[in-house]
This record gives structure tokens, C-alpha cells and sequence, in this order.
């Protein structure tokens, strides 16, 4: 650990949102360094530079109860915020790790079971994905992102939804079938180790179901088949998408929160007709891009989004409990 000013920190998120620009074009334009705990990692450039490699803080993230976030991940996580300029950009991370690594040892509450340690890395940055498994990380949510089409519409209504299919809005009456299929989404993800069911994960899944189904023109759908929902998907408008809106350069974001069909009925386009809903809702609506998280193992969600057009921005690499990583 070094001490650092601010012009310098300043400097290396520059030329880091220049590498990155490069790597992806939908990564964010600027980079920037929290302050996290107040300890910033760093590492020096090339013999005889002044410039630094890299920059790193440290942040933490604790769950509050009966918040439905707990169900996405550990109750504790630990992030490392790295910026990392290059141009050895494996190196950089190996060492940014390792200092990380050291500090945490002295960090109390990094132990017990409900606790992680992990780095959300961009998806395209192929350079230090070596380096994140040779710690003991293992990529577990993606963040996908499709940009919004301007045949969306005409794609939507080249495919008729069946006779016996009825896709439409959801409302306030549909809060049961929604939290019963949003559960059941909980409970698939579950098997794949990211996700984690907690004791209230239900009931908090119904309250803020119920929010969303009693906003004015929910982005909610529901798939029936004689008037019984099959399939669900809720999505968030830009204005309640601002949380995760810094993670891509393109604007305005919107969040595509839920997409479950019941397994029964699973490989007979209820999915993609329900995504296609959304899509031209997005298109009316003036939104750049539709973000998403799927679990890296689950075996359906990633080639069905692939198949949707969403393609992985940045990965959640993770090491579970945070003690794991080394
Ligand atoms: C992911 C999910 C919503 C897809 O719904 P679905 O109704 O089965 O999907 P569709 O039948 O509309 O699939 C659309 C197309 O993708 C194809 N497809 C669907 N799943 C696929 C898969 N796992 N692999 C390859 N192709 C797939 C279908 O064959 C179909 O192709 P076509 O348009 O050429 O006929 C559904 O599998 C599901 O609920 N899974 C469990 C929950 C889950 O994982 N949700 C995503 C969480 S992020």
C-alpha cells in the first residue's frame, strides 16, 4: 500500500477509461475510484516511469434485512475497485490482489460462511481472467446488455403469438402469480450457488412486486394459457434503472429485473415473446440499452439471452466465504 494523491489516482482512471474504451465500447466512458475503507492499493508503472500501473480501493457491502438484494449474493461482500491503466494489465491485478489479499487478513469481520470477496471485472477484458481464477475466484453474475433495435417492433409482430397464448400487462390483481413465478425463479437460480434463498426472500419478493405492479403502466407481462400464468417477465423503467446505469456508456438504461417460464412450458417461444414485449416497450420509450444479470451456470439463461441479443458486459468474479480467496 502507497500513498497517493488525487492528480495521480485522477491520471491513471484516465488512461484506464481510454484502455477500456478500447476492450469495449459499451463499458462506461469515465472511470472512477471510490474512496471505499480509505486504503488505496497501488502499483507502479515500467522502470523509470512516474506513472502508475494501477489503482485499487477496497469497498464493502453488507445486507439489510428484509432487503431482497440479500437474496442476490452473501449477506458481507468485499469489492476491489481496481483502475487499471497497463499495459501489463495481468500483472497489475496479480499484485493489486495480493495487497488486497494482505489487507483483508486484518479486516475482522471477513470471516464466516455468509461473507464474499470478488472484483466485477469487464466481461471483455480477457487479460486478467487467468489471473482472478489463480485467486480463487469464480465468475458467478454476468451483466448483459442489449442495445434497443429500431425494427424491434417489426420483429415482435413478425412472430403472432398462438391461439391458445395470451401475453399481456400485469397489474396490481397479479401480485400472486407474480411472486409465486418470481419465487420459483429464485429457487431455479439457487442450484447455481449466486442466488440464495433467504427465510423472507418470498415476502420481500411480494412487497416489492406489489410496488412495481402499482406503478401506473408497470413494465410487467404475464403468458397465460386458459387463464393460468405460465411465464413472467418485470422490467424497470430508466428512472428506477439509475443504480445500474453507470456500468455502460450508453444512456438511458433500462433493467430487465425477471424472466421466468414454468419448466413444463419452457422451448416453445413463451420466453421470447414475453422478451419481445419488453423490446418494443423499450423501443416506445426511447431506451439505449436493456441490462440484465444471469448466473454464469446456469444453463438456460445464457444462451436464451444470447439468443435475445444480450450479450456479457462485466462478470461478478467471487470468492465464497471471503477467507477463500488467496
Ligand atoms: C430462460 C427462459 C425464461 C427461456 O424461456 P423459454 O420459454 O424456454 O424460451 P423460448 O422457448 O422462448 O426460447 C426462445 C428461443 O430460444 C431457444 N432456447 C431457449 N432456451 C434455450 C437454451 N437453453 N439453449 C438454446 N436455445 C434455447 C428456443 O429453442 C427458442 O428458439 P426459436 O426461437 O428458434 O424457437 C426459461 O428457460 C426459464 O424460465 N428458465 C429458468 C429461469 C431462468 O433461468 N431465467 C433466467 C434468469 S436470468
Amino acid at each position: 500500500m502507497s500513498v497517493i494523491g488525487q492528480a495521480a489516482v485522477d491520471e491513471v482512471c484516465a488512461r484506464t477509461a481510454r484502455r477500456l474504451a478500447a476492450v469495449d465500447p459499451l463499458l462506461p466512458e469515465a472511470v472512477d475510484l471510490p474512496a471505499g475503507c480509505g486504503t488505496t492499493f497501488v502499483v507502479g508503472g515500467a522502470e523509470g516511469s512516474a506513472q502508475p500501473a494501477a489503482v485499487a480501493s477496497c469497498e464493502r457491502w453488507e445486507g439489510e434485512p428484509g432487503s431482497v438484494g440479500l437474496a442476490w449474493g452473501a449477506a458481507r461482500r468485499f469489492r476491489l475497485i481496481p483502475a487499471i491503466a497497463g499495459p501489463d494489465v495481468a500483472t497489475a491485478l496479480d499484485s493489486l490482489i495480493e495487497q488486497w489479499h494482505e489487507h483483508l487478513a486484518d479486516v475482522h469481520d471477513t470471516d464466516g460462511e455468509d461473507t464474499a470477496a470478488g472484483i466485477v471485472w469487464p466481461s471483455r477484458d480477457a487479460e486478467g481472467i487467468r489471473v482472478l481464477l489463480r485467486h480463487g475466484m469464480a465468475p458467478r453474475a454476468i451483466v448483459a446488455a442489449r442495445a434497443t433495435r429500431s425494427d424491434d417492433a417489426e420483429r415482435a409482430s413478425a412472430r403472432p403469438v398462438p391461439a391458445d397464448i395470451v401475453i399481456r400487462k400485469g397489474g396490481p390483481a397479479d401480485i400472486d402469480a407474480v411472486t409465486s413465478l418470481g419465487i420459483a425463479l429464485v429457487r431455479y437460480d439457487d442450484y447455481f450457488g449466486s442466488v440464495i434463498e433467504r427465510q423472507d426472500t418470498e415476502e420481500n419478493l411480494r412487497r416489492d412486486s406489489a410496488q412495481l405492479l402499482g406503478e401506473p403502466e408497470p413494465w410487467a407481462w404475464l403468458a397465460e394459457r386458459d387463464g393460468v400464468a405460465i411465464g413472467m417477465l418485470a422490467g424497470l423503467r430508466p428512472q428506477a434503472s439509475t443504480w445500474i446505469a453507470p456500468m455502460t456508456s450508453m444512456a438511458p438504461v433500462a433493467y430487465l429485473q425477471q424472466g421466468f417460464v414454468l419448466a413444463t412450458e419452457r422451448g416453445g417461444g413463451i420466453g421470447a415473446m414475453l422478451t419481445a414485449a419488453f423490446h418494443v416497450e423499450l423501443a416506445k420509450a426511447g431506451v439505449a440499452v436493456a441490462l440484465l444479470h444471469y448466473s454464469q451456470v446456469n444453463p438456460l439463461s445464457a444462451p436464451f439471452w444470447s439468443q435475445q441479443g444480450y450479450r456479457p458486459l462485466w462478470a461478478t468474479w467471487e470468492a465464497r466465504p471471503a477467507r477463500t480467496l488467496r
